[in-house]
């Protein structure tokens, strides 16, 4: 029996925003609009350019309003920032985003941590941020950090990520929500039963997830949100990613491994993984690091191809046991 999923996913890319912010050398601006420049011709349909947060908190991002000025905006693509205040607001209207997306951590603990408001502050921020970006007619969306397991406060209760985005969605208007997996606890099991519980309460809303690979568990999470219905996914080229705020953080799903598996099980996104591969590789060469299947092993059709001159009998000959003398 063929697995039960989606025709077709929305990549959105946050390598420039997740990955970069816990890379602790400076990568020069140049090379950061180059790399989002490489990003936007390889048909993703989505990239997470920067946060409009405080330079202090994530120093790597203080160069925000340069970068979003400075990248060449492909036709089709949106162009998308973290805000998490009214001076972000202002900054990214500024700077032109097509979307702010907000984020409100679920945990009490995480959001303290994070943005230095309780939930139900950093709610009320949200409220005026979203009236801001109504007003500027510039599209806003919401994310959920720690929704799926906090490295303070543990598991959230399904009720309490449901009632934020109740209000999200009901009393500030937003359609768009993120519910993230930031330190990798999350498990397909708790994905597909939050999932759900949260499509069938909220049906008009354009679910995304946000999953950290962490623990290993990243793919088999995504599959599991498309099992039940979920087509937005933030993934992050060479594997890249991670909260300064929250102890334990680290890559999210990689970018290419993702459309790998998207592709080899037909589900199209729309974006060349060979290209993507290549984008990857410089990435990696410009942090020096990378968290990514792909990188390491290549496509599995590329191996029968990369293995064609190899003599598979010469093989199997050195590979029969030699008799006990
Ligand atoms: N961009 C630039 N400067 C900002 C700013 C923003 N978005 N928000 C506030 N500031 C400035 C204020 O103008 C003020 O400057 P002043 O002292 O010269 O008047 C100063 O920062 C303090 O403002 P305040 O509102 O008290 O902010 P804060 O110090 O409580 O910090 C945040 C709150 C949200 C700005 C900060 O914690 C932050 O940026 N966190 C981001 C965390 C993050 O990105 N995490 C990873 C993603 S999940
Ligand atoms: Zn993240």
């Amino acid at each position: 029996m063929a697995l039960q999923v989606p025709s077709a996913v929305r990549i959105c890319e946050v390598g420039p925003r997740d990955g970069f912010q816990m890379e602790k050398d400076f990568i020069p601006t140049a090379a950061k609009v180059a790399i989002i420049d490489r990003l936007s011709e390889i048909g993703l349909p989505q990239i997470q350019v920067t946060s409009f947060v405080h330079p202090k908190a994530i120093p790597q991002l203080a160069d925000a309003d340069e970068v979003m000025s400075r990248i060449r905006r492909k036709p089709g693509v949106r162009y998308t920032a973290l805000v998490p205040n009214e001076r972000g607001a202002e900054r990214a209207i500024r700077a032109e985003v097509d979307v702010m997306e907000l984020f409100v951590s679920v945990s009490e603990s995480h959001c303290l941590a994070n943005i230095r408001m309780s939930t139900d502050e950093a709610m009320e921020k949200a409220r005026e941020v979203a009236r801001i970006g109504e007003q500027a007619g510039v599209q806003v969306e919401i994310g959920f950090p720690t929704a799926l397991g906090c490295p303070f406060d543990g598991f959230q209760p399904y009720e309490r990520i449901e009632r934020l985005v109740g209000r999200a969605v009901e009393e500030f208007g937003l359609k768009g929500v993120n519910i993230a997996d930031t330190v990798g606890m999350a498990n397909p099991s708790l994905v597909a039963d939050v999932m759900s519980r949260l499509t069938n309460r909220f049906p008009d809303v354009a679910f995304s997830l946000h999953l950290h690979n962490t623990r290993g568990m990243g793919l088999a999470n995504m599959l599991a949100g498309l099992s039940v219905g979920v087509t937005r996914f933030d993934t992050s080229v060479a594997g890249l990613g991670g909260c300064p705020f929250a102890p334990g953080a680290s890559g999210n799903v990689a970018s290419e491994d993702a459309v790998h598996m998207l592709e080899v099980m037909e589900i199209s996104t729309g974006v060349s993984i060979d290209s993507l591969l290549d984008v990857a590789r410089a990435v990696e060469q410009q942090v020096g690091h990378s968290e990514s299947a792909l990188l390491r092993a290549g496509t599995s059709a590329d191996l029968p191809r990369r293995n064609r001159s190899v003599d598979a009998s010469r093989l199997q000959a050195s590979n029969t046991p030699k008799k006990e003398e």
